[in-house]
């Protein structure tokens, strides 16, 4: 029989998704950069069935992972694309991340569009709208890997002007400037542990958050202001929005209900040497954060010397370093067994 592999890179939110209601579905739109060198494989194979029901054999890194296999079946048992796959058969899966499990990335994002994909094409879907498809498939798996599958930079959620945004699927985003289009993400690593609050926790906690519709309307502003900003080519304006946005999130965090703080005092200090860099220099170069304590620093390659300069002076207060760029989405093909 044959057997599926499909590679999925993570990706960075430059504008947060934080919020959702319904199946999975944002509360504010969202625009993300598709990594490049992050990302997770995915090997599928059919087995012949046993018993009735979903059976699923999940491996991650060789070895058998019950919990998110559990994730996976209630996750598989809902979607009506997968239901004739796992009535023929038994599937065995085998996932695999490039990059270190305690690097911080939000792995979610690239196994489930990986899995998704997977999944998807082992159904026999092959029509010209089969990232569309995987997209809102995983979706419903893990919000921010819907925008996985197209790059460098992907839009989820209903924005007006932008022809077929919706909540369901991501887009890819046209028209972007040179001066983003080749841009660097390097994730400063200040802390390796599991954080103590999952971002599905702090996507419930925005439920009856006290600045939750404010929030909602300044990430939407924000999408408006960065699709601009993607196709002006104006670097002092992502950096005010990409900046903005990532302490956005984290101010969510500490004012919720179950307030919490994922930064850490290395995080601090490392964006505040960046910003008295930046001053100095006048580079662009900034920063974001995901859900965790870690520092992503973005800026063109164009200036990857210049930014290496800085990197080197802060290495000592970072775990390790990972460096990444923006990427174009995912890949899949079949292989026969022989
Ligand atoms: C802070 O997509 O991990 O990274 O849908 O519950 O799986 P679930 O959440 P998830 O949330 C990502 C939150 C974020 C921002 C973003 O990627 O947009």
């Amino acid at each position: 029989m044959s057997k599926i592999i499909a590679k999925y890179p993570s990706n960075i939110a430059l504008v947060k998704y934080w919020g959702k209601y319904g199946y999975q579905l944002p509360c504010n739109p969202s625009i993300s950069l598709t990594l490049k060198n992050a990302s997770t494989t995915v090997e599928l194979e059919k087995k012949a069935k046993t018993k009735e029901g979903i059976e699923l054999d999940y491996f991650f890194e060789g070895i058998a992972n019950e919990s998110f296999k559990n994730r996976m079946v209630d996750y598989i048992g809902k979607q009506p694309e997968f239901e004739q796959l796992f009535k023929e058969f038994a599937i065995l899966i085998n996932s695999e991340n490039t990059f270190p499990h305690s690097a911080g990335i939000a792995s979610s994002a690239s196994a489930f569009a990986a899995i998704s994909g997977a999944l998807l094409k082992a159904s026999g879907y092959n029509q010209p709208d089969f990232n569309e498809v995987a997209s809102n498939l995983a979706r419903k798996g893990s919000g921010s890997a819907c925008r996985s599958y197209f790059g460098p930079y992907a839009l989820w959620g209903e924005l007006d002007g932008v022809a077929r945004s919706n909540n369901e699927y991501a887009v890819p985003l046209e028209d972007i400037h040179t001066n983003f289009q080749s841009m660097c993400d390097t994730i400063l690593i200040v802390e390796d542990q599991p954080k103590k609050v999952s971002s599905s926790v702090g996507h419930g906690l925005m439920k009856d958050h006290p600045y939750a519709a404010a929030r909602f309307v300044d990430a939407k502003k924000h999408c408006n202001e960065m699709l601009s900003t993607l196709k002006s080519g104006d670097f002092n304006q992502f950096i005010s929005i990409t900046e903005r946005e990532a302490l956005s999130l984290h101010a969510m965090m500490m004012t919720s209900g179950d307030y919490y703080l994922l930064m850490k005092s290395g995080t601090i200090q490392i964006i505040e040497q960046l910003i008295e860099y930046r001053k100095e220099t006048d580079l662009p170069i900034c920063f974001t954060l995901d859900a965790g304590p870690n520092v992503h620093l973005l800026y063109p390659k164009s200036i990857e010397e210049k930014a290496n300069e800085f990197i080197k002076a802060i290495q000592d207060q970072t775990k390790s370093i990972l460096y990444d760029e923006a990427g174009f989405g995912g890949e899949i093909r079949s292989e026969c067994n022989k």
